[in-house]
Formats: C-alpha cells, structure tokens, sequence
C-alpha cells in the first residue's frame, strides 16, 4: 500500500520505518522540506522516501498525520478528500495553545481533526503508546503479552485497514469505537493513555 506519512519525528519516523518493514511504499514529509530528511532516512531502511507535505498527502491511500495536535489546519482538505487519514495527535494545550472545545471537553482532538478535513476517512490511532514502545515491543500476532494498539473512527472500513497495519508492525489493534466515544478514551487523561497493556487488559479496565 502507499502511504504518506506527514511529520518524521519520534512517531512518524518510527511508523515510516516499521510501515516500510512490512513491506509498504512510505513516502515521508516534515516542516523543513525534504532535503532536511536525507539524514533522518537512513536510520528507516528501504522503501522510504523523503517527499514535501503535499506530495505525502497525494501519494498515500492511508495518510498518517504525525505532527503536533496544534498544526493540523496546515494539512490539505482538499488532497485528503476520500482518503484515510490516522491521526496520531495528542492535544497538550503547553504545546499547542488552547483550544476550547478540548478545554470543556466537548469535543474530542480527533473529532476536531475530521471536522476541518471534511470528507476524510479520519481514524485516530498509534497515539497512545510511546514511540519507544512502537519501535521496540511489537511482536508476532498471538505472541503471549502482545500489546494492544486502540483505535476510534466513524468510518467502519477504514479501522479495518488501519486495524491490519496496527497487526502487521506487531500490535493487537482494540477498536474502542467513535471518534467521539473512542476517541475520548485513547487521549490523554483517559485510563487507557498511555496504554502498555494487552488487550484484554485494556478491556479490563475500560470496564472497570
Ligand atoms: N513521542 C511520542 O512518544 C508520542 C506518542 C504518541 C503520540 N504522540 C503525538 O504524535 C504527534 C507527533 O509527536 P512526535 O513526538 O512524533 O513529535 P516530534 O518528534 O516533535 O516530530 C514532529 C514532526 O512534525 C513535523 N512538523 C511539525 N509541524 C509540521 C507541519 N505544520 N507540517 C509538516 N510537518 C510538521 C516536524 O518537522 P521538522 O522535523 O521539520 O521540525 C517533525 O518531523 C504529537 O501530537 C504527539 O503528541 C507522540
């Protein structure tokens, strides 16, 4: 599958390599152009390439946004109209300013997220385990102690693509539902955040 990755720091960096290791065509972007990433791309191996943001943004079926929660409005609408897009965003109001409907909680980041990319197929996902975590402790499916990866969407189909690349790079994908419900319980704050538990741990205790 071709994917673009915007942002190549501790998250979309990581995701860019283990995303090519399972043998899918990354096309990875940051703020200060690609030139900036010839470094950084030798540390992701094959099957990674350095693009500008709206060439990630074009070459991906799956467009996995990895910057700070606070920048997603510099994302285009317009090229990720029917696409995808995992947003892998935390909302830290010290980093990226205040937003009122996080602050009263009347919203979720990811809700806000899929609101202004109108059309998108937004799931939020890969943002409740540590880039360390992401790196180092995936393991085979079935595997004893196999970490669970929660995801939230509307859009039933596209967790379903995004559940198989949480399975492929070595975690137990737990879809927790909307991007309202679910989405609330994987941001920070929530019980399950960050979430280094199995799966059914994490069940246990959203239950409890
Ligand atoms: N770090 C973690 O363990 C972790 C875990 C889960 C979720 N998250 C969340 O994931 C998101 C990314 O975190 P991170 O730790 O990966 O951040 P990071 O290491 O600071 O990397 C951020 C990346 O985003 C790029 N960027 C910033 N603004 C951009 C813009 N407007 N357009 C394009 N690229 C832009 C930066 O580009 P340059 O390199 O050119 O500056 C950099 O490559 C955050 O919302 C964070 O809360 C982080």
């Amino acid at each position: 599958m071709n994917i673009g990755i915007v942002g190549s720091g501790h998250i979309g960096g990581t995701l860019a390599a283990k995303l090519a290791q399972a043998g899918h065509d990354v096309a990875v972007a940051n703020a200060h152009g690609p030139q900036s990433l010839q470094t950084r791309l030798a540390t992701m191996g094959n099957g990674v390439r350095a693009a500008t943001v709206e060439e990630a943004e074009r070459f991906g079926e799956v467009v996995i946004v990895a910057i700070p929660f606070g920048q997603y409005r510099s994302l285009s609408p317009e090229l990720l109209r029917g696409k995808i897009v995992v947003d892998t965003g935390n909302y830290y109001p010290q980093r990226d300013g205040n937003f009122r409907q996080l602050d009263d909680d009347s919203m979720t980041s990811c809700e806000l997220v899929a609101e202004y990319l109108q059309g998108a197929r937004v799931v939020k996902g890969f943002n409740a385990l540590r880039s360390d975590v992401l790196r180092d402790e995936g393991k085979p499916a079935g595997t004893p102690g196999r970490l669970a990866m929660p995801l939230a969407g509307n859009d039933v189909a596209a967790k379903h693509v995004v559940s198989g690349l949480i399975d492929e790079i070595g975690f137990d994908p737990v879809d927790l539902g909307s991007l309202a419900e679910g989405g609330r319980q994987i941001q920070p704050g929530s019980p399950v955040y960050p979430a280094r538990l199995t799966a059914l741990e994490m069940m246990q205790r959203l239950a409890a």
